[in-house]
């Protein structure tokens, strides 16, 4: 059976796309942890040539939400194989229409935890890019746990990523500036080589929202150095 299944927030044309699109796009049949679903539960590593048919660079996308971001970088590289992790049924609904929509087939999507699933997912030294856009900020500080960037996190990503691998994240939360550099910058396997705009990152509703009230838009860029000496 099925992972997915209609969740009581989704709007009916989310609901059918899921139900036309899930083959396509999403990849099924995977162990989760049960009482703790969003989480992947310990398995072999998929392999992804057989998945996309090709062998081809990956990019790893955390928190894909309505997939704006995942579409125009999937139609702007054909040559490049995308993965897309969302934890939110609705949210893939959306984004199954832009992919479907833009005719594509170089991005496959995971419905579950990032955390977990690039454990358990992906091979060591296996991506070449790992994209954090607008993590959900959690700006109380007791809530701070909650945050998607840890060095937990970090470590995992770093392990995965191919030697000259990055980490590609943007905010507009001043607070997860700080986070973001407190929690990296003392990491020596990354190193902080771009703060521009990310030319492949479009403007979504989401980042709209926080342009619209006034907060002001920051980009990181970590290589991976020396992770796998
Ligand atoms: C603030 S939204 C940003 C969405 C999108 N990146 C954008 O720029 O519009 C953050 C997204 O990350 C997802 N998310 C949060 N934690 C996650 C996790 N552990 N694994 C996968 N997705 C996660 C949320 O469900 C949400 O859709």
């Amino acid at each position: 059976m099925s992972y997915v299944r209609r969740s009581p927030r989704m709007n009916g044309s989310q609901a059918s796309s899921l139900v036309r699109n899930a083959p396509r796009y999403l990849i099924d049949g995977l162990a989760r942890e049960e009482d703790r679903e969003p989480q992947f539960a310990p398995q072999p590593p998929i392999d992804w040539t057989p998945m996309f048919g090709r062998d081809a660079p990956l990019v790893v996308e955390v928190g894909t939400g309505a997939g704006e971001t995942l579409t125009a970088a999937a139609a702007a590289r054909p040559e490049v194989n995308f993965v897309g992790f969302e934890v939110f049924e609705r949210a893939l609904g959306s984004a199954m229409i832009l992919l479907e929509n833009a005719g594509l087939h170089n991005v496959r999507l995971l419905h579950g935890d990032a955390l977990s699933g690039l454990e358990f997912l992906f091979a060591p030294r296996s991506i070449s890019e790992v994209w954090t856009f607008f993590p959900d900020p959690w700006p109380k500080s007791r809530h701070a746990k909650r945050r998607l960037v840890s060095a937990e996190f970090a470590a995992l990503v770093a392990s995965r990523l191919v030697d000259g691998g990055v980490w590609r994240l943007a905010t507009d939360w001043d607070g997860y500036v700080e986070h973001i550099l407190e929690v990296l910058t003392p990491i020596n396997e990354f190193e902080l080589v771009d703060t521009e705009r990310f030319g492949l990152r479009p403007l979504t509703k989401f980042e709209g929202r926080g342009v619209a009230a006034g907060r002001t838009i920051h980009d990181f860029c970590y290589r991976v150095v020396d992770a796998h000496a």
